[in-house]
């Protein structure tokens, strides 16, 4: 303690000396006047700082029933709702609902500077401060208001009651139903830009540095048609449901989180029973950045497009079990980017996948990437400079399912340059060579072609080794075998190139 307030003075005494030169450099200019008073204003509020830090080390007074709630006090102070001044109790023993409540809507009425979007109330920056405490909430906490903007809500622990609603979610960026925004932005497509902005309810939102533990009930966090939302550093635990569901609106970023139904570091004994999904993107242009997923039957399930996964480490319910690492439930326009990620024992499915990059990313535990037909297409997809790693039982890095019909619809698909310990190396690009003596070669490319009788392009090359010079054919590639024929025998080597995905 005795160094951090040594810390802290000294931080002072050089703002104070910086202050002091901008003063004294003040005096010779025209606006002296102002900047004397400008000064005074400085140290008034350095003190206010030095007071409020003080304030941090300080024990919170503990909270009783019949203390009315205390605004900050003055239109000068810093815009922070500190939400034991609303009664909440930061022990966790007694319900802290209302009071959190109470907190939020005492921020929402708060001073605003104007409008973010139109129809969106700009509040400033104000905080509603969790003060490091551990609340015990029975209802979701959700906004009372809609159509608010630049709020941050941080730095403490909500965990839900035993009575808490199961379908409810911890936080609720969602307007309670009489004032409910109507859904206008559950557009299918990214191509029509939102115009009405009115029609979002939130606006750059931040939930930071929060452990959210849902206690076996219901959700975490649920966004609803919103813009710019940040998720920072949350610890999301204990959902039954979904752990962060976002459902339309843009641009919800969720960084440098982890999140899991059960509190585990793998190899859990109950991991086949796990039930929910950590992360629910329901809209489009979001992304995961640096989250891991420890713990959850899906462990993110995507319905939307234009999002991007990077740095995502899943190890939740293993392929194995049942699980799946990443679902892209979006067939016909996908529009996903998977980079920089760590499937651990649990891998990716998409459906009927257009325009799907997967790359820079490792594959552990036998997991794999699954595309499944729905409608039979698969366009536009990037599987290219990953790893895999496996137990050496062969299991191809890519598989198709086609359950529900044969993929008919193949266009630029690559799958190339994956390297494999413990599997099998799958492709839609492949080369090689046999040798022989004959008149006829037979390349069987069966083993790494992902696709089953689909090649759209093939080179070759016939060396004869003998100083034979024969006239030679292309005879046949069906069944993912190429044949090529000489008119006379010759001895000697067919070496040959195929493509699935691109006609050359
Ligand atoms: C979009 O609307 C349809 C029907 O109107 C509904 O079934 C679907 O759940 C909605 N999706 C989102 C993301 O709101
Ligand atoms: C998993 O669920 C089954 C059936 O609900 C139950 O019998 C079993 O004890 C559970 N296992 C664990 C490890 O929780
Ligand atoms: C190729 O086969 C023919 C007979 O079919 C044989 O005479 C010739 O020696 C063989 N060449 C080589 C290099 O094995
Ligand atoms: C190519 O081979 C397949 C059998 O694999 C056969 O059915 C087909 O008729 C052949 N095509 C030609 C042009 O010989």
């Amino acid at each position: 303690m005795a160094n951090a307030a040594l810390f802290w003075t000294s931080i002072l005494v050089v703002l104070a000396t910086a202050f002091f030169t901008v003063s004294v450099l003040g005096d010779h200019s025209p606006i002296a006047h102002f900047s004397s008073g400008r000064h005074r204003d400085h140290i008034r509020k350095m003190q206010a700082f030095k007071a409020s830090l003080v304030r941090h080390d300080s024990v919170p007074p503990a909270p009783s029933p019949s203390s009315a709630p205390q605004p900050p006090q003055g239109t000068r102070n810093p815009r922070v709702y500190r939400v034991t001044s609303y009664g909440a109790d930061p022990t966790g023993k007694t319900d802290s609902t209302a009071a959190i409540l109470g907190a939020l809507s005492a921020a929402l009425k708060g001073p605003s500077e104007g409008f973010l979007m139109k129809g969106i109330t700009n509040l400033g920056g104000v905080q509603v401060h969790l003060e490091g405490g551990n609340y015990l909430i029975s209802q979701a906490l959700r906004l009372p208001a809609s159509g608010v903007g630049n709020l941050m809500i941080h730095g403490g622990t909500l965990r839900a009651s035993d009575d808490f609603p199961t379908d409810r979610y911890l936080i609720e960026l969602s307007p309670s139903s009489s004032t409910s925004k109507s859904q206008e932005n559950n557009e299918t497509s990214m191509d029509q830009p939102q115009l009405s902005s009115a029609s979002y309810n939130y606006e750059y939102i931040t939930l930071k540095d929060l452990m959210l533990d849902s206690n076996h009930r219901g959700g975490g966090i649920s966004v609803v048609n919103s813009l710019r939302v940040s998720i920072d550093n949350c610890y999301v635990v204990h959902f039954t449901t979904t752990g962060i569901a976002v459902q339309s609106g843009h641009e919800t970023y969720i960084r440098n989180s982890f999140l899991g139904q059960h509190i585990t570091a793998g190899g859990d004994p109950g991991e086949r029973n796990f039930s929910g999904t950590a992360i629910n993107l329901m809209g489009n242009d979001n992304a995961l950045t640096d989250v891991v997923i420890f713990s959850a039957a899906v462990g993110v399930m995507i319905s939307g497009q234009a999002n991007i996964l990077s740095g995502v480490h899943c190890y939740n319910k293993a392929t194995g079990f049942g699980g799946t690492g990443i679902y892209l439930k979006l067939p016909g326009l996908t529009q996903t980017r998977i980079v920089n990620s760590y499937l651990d024992y649990t891998g990716i499915v998409a459906e009927d996948p257009v325009q799907l990059h997967i790359s820079n990313s490792f594959f552990l535990g036998d997991a794999y990437i699954v595309l499944k037909s729905i409608n039979g297409v698969v366009n536009g997809v990037n599987i290219v400079d990953n790893m895999f790693s496996g137990s050496g039982k062969g299991l191809g890095i890519v598989q198709l399912d086609q359950s529900n019909g044969a993929f008919k619809n193949i266009d630029q698909v690559v799958v190339d340059r994956n390297n494999v310990r413990g599997m099998g190396l799958k492709a839609t690009v492949a080369r090689g060579s046999i040798q022989g003596n004959g008149s006829s070669w037979t390349l069987d490319f069966n083993p790494v072609l992902l696709f089953p009788n689909l090649i759209k392009h093939v080179q070759y090359s016939l060396s004869a080794s003998d100083g034979a010079f024969p006239n030679h054919v292309l005879r046949n590639v069906s069944e993912n075998r190429v044949i090529v024929a000489s008119d006379v025998a010759v001895s000697g080597s067919l070496y040959a190139m195929v493509d699935q995905g691109m006609a050359g």
